[in-house]
């Protein structure tokens, strides 16, 4: 989107959410000591070098079949492990950080990749902490949370689930993931889908503050210490000079940011869009990594789980309409989409950045959206489907999220219902609704209405 446009959105980053109305509440973060009644308060006084309460998180990402990422900061480096086990047994595999064959004691911030778990099935974990002899001289305990959490790896025997999907919320976490999650009846959603701008303005000198405090301890206090988040990043995910440590953050053992998984009926498709650069090398590495996705994705239909499944929902930030700057999406992924056949099929590409809603069916020019929006007419549809010209081919369903989106997709096999909520509306309005068939057809789920194509003007 354009500047002028967003620095009016960043303005209101915070409140993006509710602007308009319908917020009474919002979330604060404050460091507070916490009283705990305990009988046996002398012994069970946490001792001052048990870091195993992180500051910020722990979240989830990577769901598959056999692993989960976990990640979390302690309040100072430390070596943080991690105990896990299945559910219902009692041996706990522990795990370390090592480097050079040492315990790394120089880290806050600590991952690990869970690997070789079993398929549908629940996992309990608690985080390690130690220190090393340099920073204590004789609280060297090995100390073990005293909350244990759990997760479930990927199922593909669940047949009906939903998944829950926002984009573009700007850091806004504090005032908006409450309302997004408890207005779209999102809680039991399986995955949680960010499609980027996910920070305020960009990860300028602080990442850490722009993530936890934007959207990562609302994240960890709705649902990511239990079930898998799959953040994407937006433009703003990438501008600024810390966004090189986004790897430490939401780190990927093979090093990239895109990502596919199935459960059940669906697989989802994450690409990562990027932004076009300025720097002639950075430009190249762009256009380099759109090459080396495409080529992914086309692997990628060639896969066991893409056939296996009924549906395949893609997801990009910047959208694929070949406008403005997004050219360039659309070169790199737009034939390999454009597949009608049964085993190829895409039936939906979302996509954010342009801040708001619009849907387009399959084939067709039209743009779609809840009737109860065309009040004013002037605003639907979107500015931005009217200066971008739209392909001919585009055999799925096209929807551009709004800000801070609130969608659920609920999946089984024989449809994926899409609702688009509206975050501002307290009574349970809708911008859209509607069903994707195994065929790639299309119902609307509510009243809707349809506004025709408008070619760009030429300047
Ligand atoms: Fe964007």
């Amino acid at each position: 989107m354009n500047m002028t446009k967003w620095m009016a959105v960043s303005v209101a980053a915070a409140a993006a959410c509710g602007a308009m109305a319908a917020n009474d509440k919002y979330v604060d973060w404050q460091w507070k000591a916490v009283e705990i009644q305990d009988k046996d308060a002398d012994n069970n006084v946490r001792n001052q070098m048990d870091f195993t309460v992180p500051v910020h998180g722990p979240w989830l990402t990577l769901p598959s079949e056999t692993g989960m990422t976990v990640t979390w900061i302690t309040r100072i480096p430390c070596a943080g492990g991690i105990a896990y086990r299945e559910k219902g047994t009692t041996n706990w595999v522990e795990r370390w950080p090592v480097s050079y064959g040492q315990i790394d004691y120089s880290k806050d911030i600590h991952y690990y990749h869970l690997t070789g778990l079993k398929p549908a099935t629940e996992y309990e974990y608690q985080l390690l902490s130690n220190l090393n002899a340099e920073e204590t001289a004789y609280h060297m305990i090995v100390a073990r949370s005293r909350e244990i959490r759990s997760f479930k790896t990927v199922d593909q025997n669940r047949r009906n689930y939903k998944v829950f999907l926002t984009s573009d919320f700007h850091g806004g976490g504090r005032l908006c993931v409450d309302p997004m999650i408890d207005r779209s009846g999102a809680a039991d959603a399986d995955f949680f889908f960010f499609l980027g701008d996910n920070v305020e303005d960009g990860m300028y000198s602080n990442i850490r503050y722009f993530t936890t405090f934007g959207f990562l301890d609302d994240v960890t206090r709705k649902w990511g210490q239990f079930k898998p988040t799959i953040f994407m990043r937006g433009n703003h995910d990438i501008a600024g000079r810390d966004t090189f440590k986004y790897g430490e953050y939401f780190p990927q053992p093979d090093g990239k940011t895109y990502y596919a998984f199935r459960q059940g009926p669906c697989m989802f498709v994450a690409i990562d869009t990027m932004w076009p650069r300025k720097e002639k090398l950075q430009q190249e590495q762009y256009l380099k990594y759109l090459a080396e996705q495409a080529a992914w994705l086309k692997n990628l239909k060639q896969t066991k789980d893409w056939k296996a499944s009924t549906f395949r929902v893609v997801m990009f930030h910047v959208p694929m309409f070949p406008g403005e700057g997004m050219k360039d999406p659309y070169a790199f992924f737009g034939e390999i989409l454009a597949d009608e056949s049964q085993e190829g099929r895409v039936h939906a590409v979302l996509a954010g950045h342009e801040h708001e809603y619009a849907r387009v069916n399959p084939n067709t020019k039209e743009t779609r959206m809840a009737k109860r929006l065309n009040k004013d007419p002037k605003k639907y549809p979107g500015q931005y489907l009217k200066r971008s010209p739209i392909p001919d081919r585009f055999p799925y369903v096209s929807v551009l999220c709004n800000l801070c989106e609130a969608m659920t997709i609920e999946v089984s096999p024989e449809k994926l219902a899409f609702r688009s909520h509206d975050v501002n509306d307290d009574k349970g309005e809708f911008y859209d609704a509607f069903a994707i068939y195994p065929d790639g057809k299309v119902e609307d789920l509510i009243e809707t209405t349809a506004f025709p194509f408008e070619a760009p003007k030429k300047k």
